[in-house]
């Protein structure tokens, strides 16, 4: 069974994929986090992200950078969409995603293309989203958790910035796909989007973990 959960920056699909996951006992893949070490890998080598040789020679990143807590900075965010629109980047990281999405047991992947490219076939499609003010409000708070301060309005920008380059790109841009079923997490705390997930999911694929 595989569970593909898509949508913006900070819309809380991140949230919902883990307790999907653990709701129907199989693994997660947050794919972010690929085109983040990628992203990351590009700047600590002192290269360009937009530059599409230097994007794709740090795509071949080693797994324990995947651990790197500055992957949740903000400046790996806005890297990854800079590299993430590189076709060739996103062919090297196809693989590694399919391989996790036919894992035997089944799996639940996130990201801007789990629905449209990487499975298709999906079972279950999610396309979670929220207003642009209230993903910047979360994205916020989840930074200052992390010791991490940087002004509400710079947040809200880097948002929009992403929002427009993911969406705008000709490489597998953000779009919902035909078959996915819209969640809205505007209004709803974490326990309402979980549960409104899981029913969304269950409604596809029956009730019961598989
Ligand atoms: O989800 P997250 O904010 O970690 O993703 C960081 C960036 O990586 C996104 O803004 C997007 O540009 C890119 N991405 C992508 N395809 C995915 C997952 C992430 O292009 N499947």
């Amino acid at each position: 069974m595989i569970i593909a959960v898509d949508g913006p920056a900070a819309s809380g699909k991140g949230t919902i994929a883990r307790a999907l996951a653990r709701h129907f006992g199989i693994p997660h893949l947050d794919t972010g986090l690929l085109y983040r070490a990628t992203g990351i890998g590009v700047l600590r080598s002192g290269g360009d992200p937009a530059d599409p040789q230097a994007a794709l020679a740090a795509a071949g990143f080693d797994d324990a950078l995947l651990d790197d807590p500055a992957l949740k900075s903000d400046l790996a965010g806005g890297a990854a969409s800079i590299v993430s629109a590189h076709a060739g980047v996103r062919a090297k990281l196809l693989d590694r995603q399919r391989r996790f999405a036919r894992r035997a047991g089944g799996a639940v992947l996130d990201g801007r293309d789990i629905g449209t490219v990487i499975a298709p076939d999906a079972d279950a499609k999610l396309f979670v989203t929220a207003r642009a003010e209230i993903r910047a409000a979360r994205r916020h708070a989840e930074l200052e958790r992390l010791g991490m301060t940087t002004p509400l309005e710079t947040v809200l920008a880097d948002i929009r910035d992403r929002d427009a380059r993911d969406a705008g790109r000709a490489a597998a841009p953000l779009v919902q796909a035909a078959d996915a079923a819209m969640l809205d997490t505007s209004d709803l705390d974490v326990a309402g989007a979980v549960a409104a997930a899981i029913g969304l999911v269950a409604a596809r694929v029956g009730p019961s973990p598989a």
